[in-house]
């Protein structure tokens, strides 16, 4: 059966669990199989990355395949020939294909024209195998996920909706204070509202910390918005995380972000140097849970 991987939302919960659980004995006994022994893969990266695209050339290696990297600087990608050309020859070369890109339209179409598997390493909707290595780092501190409670601070961006996807997988409460205009995609939240998620939006950073066991957030202005920058900075000014929001949340809480940070933008050094911080686990972490979600996808 050919698989994809490209949102949290298409996994069913019992199968997202037992990714997270197979992720943390991949990384506690280093047994990882090889189940991409004689598989080449493409990386197909429009936007800059360092720990998707490291921790992906890493993970393929380690699970005896190899990798190619791909992007539009030195590929006819960035000449304009279109994608579905481009999908269609090198699924004839390749065994998948890992893909960060712009709309998340772009994966469905090369999902179209090609029949090997797609994994989506970051679109300008989603961040699915980001958002899972953090739900990883949190079950390894808390097994018993559904009894978290998670804030998000900061932009609606395709962290938050990966973030609201992850909710209703694993069933832990989620608010998210984001300030008006720069909103989850609303179809995500009706969808995550319809099926009972405890997932809520609301405006007052503080609203949302109160009580949380993780305080999430991201860059203000993500990549391919450096345009907005300065017009964000004025936007964001009251969401930024620092020692007094995270007094609100519960003793004892972490604060994350998917890296690369800003400090003194949307988290002040303190907070990003305390011992709270897990971002280095976080990033540690996406090794380990997309080597999990390889072996399902290619298995
Ligand atoms: N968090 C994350 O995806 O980082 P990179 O952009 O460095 O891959
Ligand atoms: N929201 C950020 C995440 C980077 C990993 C971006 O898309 O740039």
């Amino acid at each position: 059966m050919l698989r994809h991987f490209i949102t949290i939302r298409d996994i069913p919960a019992q199968t997202a669990l037992d990714l997270v659980r197979r992720a943390k004995e991949m990384k506690e006994t280093r047994h990882v199989g090889d189940v991409l022994r004689g598989k080449v893969l493409v990386l197909i990266f429009e936007k800059a990355s360092t720990r998707t695209r490291i921790s992906f050339e890493v993970g393929v290696r380690r699970l005896g395949g190899q990798c190619i990297l791909m992007t539009p600087a030195e590929s006819q990608l960035g000449r304009a020939e279109p994608l579905k050309d481009t999908a269609r020859v090198l699924s004839r070369y390749s065994d998948g294909m890992i893909v960060r890109t712009f709309g998340e339209d772009k994966l469905h179409q090369i999902m179209r024209y090609c029949a090997i598997p797609v994994i989506n390493a970051l679109t300008d909707e989603g961040h699915p195998c980001q958002v899972m290595s953090d739900v990883l780092t949190m079950y390894e501190r808390h097994p018993d996920l559904p009894s978290l409670h998670v804030a998000w601070v900061g932009d609606g961006n395709n962290m938050a909706n990966s973030w609201i996807e992850a909710a209703m997988r694993f069933s832990f409460s989620l608010t998210l204070a984001c300030p008006e205009g720069y909103d989850p995609d609303a179809g995500l939240l009706a969808a995550a509202n319809r099926e009972g998620a405890r997932v809520k939006l609301c405006r007052d950073p503080r609203e949302a910390v109160s009580g949380a066991h993780y305080v999430n957030t991201d860059v203000w202005a993500s990549m391919g918005q450096e345009i907005e920058q300065r017009a964000r900075e004025k936007v964001f000014r009251d969401y930024r995380v620092d020692a007094d929001l995270m007094r609100l949340a519960r003793p004892g809480a972490a604060f994350m972000h998917c890296l690369p940070a800003h400090r003194g933008e949307e988290v002040t050094e303190e907070v990003f140097e305390s011992p709270a911080s897990i971002v280095f686990d976080q990033a540690e972490n996406r090794l380990h849970m997309q080597m999990a979600i390889m072996e399902w996808v290619f298995s």
